[in-house]
């Protein structure tokens, strides 16, 4: 399996770029996370992506830039708003939702009629963009509903054989996935919380955007347990924890632990991982953290509870999804 994974230089980024040109599937690090990509313009190809994960076919995949001036041939309006996101956030972690223009395939809009757009800054991202020389269509590169990948092993554990070629970037950044915003009209609305925090898009927008309601363009992300470790996993507010965990080792329960500010009890857990304190350090190695406490192969894990505020929205976002039951459709 590990073959697959290969260092970055422009050998393997020239690569890269055929083996998309010639419909075949990609994965490559980006600054949020590391993406599973396809020729955005050839709808076998992306298919294929689904095929790999082993999403629903209509749930729709962000079409990655190379330049912000490429929105023109993917979008069929860009209203104003959306040009002073991607003004002040691109490249980066910003996925836009536009109109989507004419020959955008329902394989990538998943048949609704807008698109998402992103303008990566990872410099894997843009070189091979700039190699490929088109769109990219790249969802997050894990199985559908699981934890998303923040390094090359994780997509080799995730997808095996589904993937060609993992371009090997090191660990991403942020860490977790970018936020989306829809610019349909001219009411902005947030989809998805992410690498650009709410105060910094109500700068750009001078106001906060709206958040989703029911009426909201569909983002697979925000089913309820899309970023789920496969090991029931609970929240747990800082000065419960050390009785949460005295409580369930005294029923012999095997405990993985996720803390943050509380030092470690003296009872028996079989992994404990201590998180940086502050939120971008702390989204940073959210799923790295959630992976190993998922492969501790513990009855539960617990998760100390994180801040309410602003600037801790997108984590708790991802740990609201991450413990919900497994009721939810998590596949
Ligand atoms: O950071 C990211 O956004 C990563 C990297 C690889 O770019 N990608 C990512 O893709 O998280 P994915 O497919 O795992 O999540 C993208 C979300 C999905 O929830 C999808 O439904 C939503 O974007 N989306 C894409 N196009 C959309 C559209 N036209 N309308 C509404 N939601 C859309
Ligand atoms: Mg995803």
């Amino acid at each position: 399996m590990s073959a697959r994974i290969v260092p970055v230089n422009a050998e393997t980024i020239a690569r890269a770029a055929a083996r998309l040109q010639s419909g075949e599937l990609v994965a490559f690090p980006t600054e949020t996370v590391y993406g599973l990509g396809a020729d955005a313009g050839n709808a076998d190809a992306v298919r294929r992506i689904f095929a790999a994960k082993g999403r629903p076919a209509d749930h729709p995949v962000i079409v990655h830039l190379a330049e912000p001036a490429d929105v023109a041939r993917w979008a069929r309006a860009v209203p104003e708003t959306a040009r002073r996101l991607a003004a002040a956030f691109w490249p980066g972690p910003l996925t836009i939702i536009l109109p989507r223009a004419a020959h955008v395939s329902d394989a990538v809009t998943g048949g609704q009629d807008s698109v998402g757009l992103r303008v990566p800054s990872h410099p894997v991202a843009r070189a091979l963009l700039a190699a490929f020389g088109g769109g990219i269509a790249a969802p997050s590169a894990n199985r559908f509903g699981r934890i998303s990948p923040t390094t090359a092993r994780h997509v080799a554990d995730d997808l095996g054989a589904g993937v060609a070629l993992i371009l090997d970037g090191g660990a991403c950044d942020v860490g977790i996935e970018s936020t989306i915003v829809a610019c349909i009209g001219d009411d902005p609305v947030l989809l998805r919380p992410g690498g650009i925090g709410i105060a910094s898009l109500a700068r750009v927008l001078g106001r906060a955007p709206r958040t989703a309601g029911a009426e909201a363009p569909r983002a697979s992300g925000t089913l309820a347990s899309h970023y789920a470790p496969k090991t029931p996993a609970m929240l747990v507010a800082p000065d419960a924890l050390h009785a949460e965990i005295r409580q369930l080792a005294s029923h012999d329960e095997r405990l993985a632990v996720l803390a943050r500010t509380v030092a470690r009890p003296r009872e028996t857990i079989e992994r404990w991982v201590q998180a940086p304190a502050e939120a971008p350090a702390y989204a940073h190695d959210l799923y790295a953290n959630l992976r190993a406490l998922d492969a501790a192969a513990a009855d539960v894990i617990l998760i100390e509870a994180v801040p309410a505020g602003p600037a801790w929205l997108a984590v708790n976002d991802r740990l609201a999804r991450a413990t919900r039951g497994e009721d939810d459709d998590r596949d």
